[in-house]
């Protein structure tokens, strides 16, 4: 049976270290602030944004959160952007994705001014990433790679299997793994023979969006299997992996709910902390 990686505690774990940083810089008269962009009434994202909103503000930080009408139209958004650039209350923006459909995703990322950009999203800080240099991360990966290091699980040297290539979640997670020196494999739908991909993964990453479909016999005996997915079936949340079957084989698997989940919301305060130092030193 492996053992479970407990984001839950992990994440309580990473917000105290945050909280700590939140309560130093409060004493020197800064306070980290971050807003955060809800448009439309998806169900799933509601939920998330207020996640989002009680972490910050438990951790310390100002927070605020913008609930704007589907109807919402497009340049009215970037004129939002565009004041909160300049707002030096907040020092993260965050527009929940996805968006409602007659609005363009790219060009709301790039109004994001990169530096306030705590997702990690805008071009200039995809970029970052992708050469090696200092930006925002990705919250989601960034997680992963965090509970990682937490559980002092080796990543150098090992084989890491990425399934999913999303802007999100799969390319970055692929640039992260990289610079702590895994050997990196990237699956996606048009894989061909994934069981036989996985099965060499040391460290497995689903990131796919669909249910249950990492079975037992996918996984190499002894790997570490991360699963990123949140979907919900009949009510109820589950990730991409099997977790019955693949956790008679894996030595170490994050559930669904309480592995990864938790973990992008504390990075995210993570992010607007580091948003904030960056402004008062
Ligand atoms: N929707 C699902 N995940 C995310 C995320 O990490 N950031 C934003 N902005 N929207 C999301």
């Amino acid at each position: 049976m492996a053992q479970i990686i407990d984001g839950k505690k992990w994440s309580g774990i990473s917000r105290e270290e945050t909280k700590g940083v939140v309560d130093s810089l409060h004493k020197q008269g800064v306070r980290p602030g971050l807003v955060v962009i809800l448009i439309g009434e998806h169900p799933a994202s509601m939920s998330y944004v207020r996640g989002k909103d009680k972490a910050a503000t438990a951790a310390g930080l100002y927070s605020e959160m913008i609930h704007l009408p589907s109807s919402t139209t497009e340049s009215a958004l970037l004129q939002l952007i565009d004041r909160l650039n300049g707002d030096d209350r907040f020092h993260g923006i965050l527009v929940q994705l996805p968006l409602p459909s007659h609005m363009n995703e790219k060009a709301i990322i790039h109004a994001i001014a990169p530096h306030k950009d705590v997702d990690g999203f805008h071009p200039v800080n995809v970029g970052a990433l992708d050469l090696g240099l200092s930006g925002f991360v990705p919250c989601t990966p960034l997680g992963v790679m965090k509970l990682l290091t937490y559980e002092s699980i080796e990543v150098a040297g090992k084989h890491a299997v990425v399934i999913g290539r999303s802007n999100i979640v799969g390319k970055p997670m692929v640039q992260l793994l990289l610079r702590h020196n895994a050997t990196v494999t990237i699956c996606h739908s048009k894989t061909q023979d994934l069981p036989n991909i996985t099965r060499q993964a040391d460290l497995l990453i689903a990131a796919i969006g669909k249910p249950n479909v990492i079975t037992g016999n996918m996984i190499k005996p002894g790997a570490t299997v991360i699963d990123v997915g949140i979907n919900r079936v009949n009510g109820k949340l589950c990730g991409d992996v099997d977790f019955a079957s693949a956790s008679q084989v894996a030595q170490y698997i994050t559930p669904v709910p309480g592995g990864v989940g938790p973990m992008t919301i504390a990075m995210l305060l993570q992010n607007t902390v580091d948003a904030a130092m960056k402004l008062a030193h």
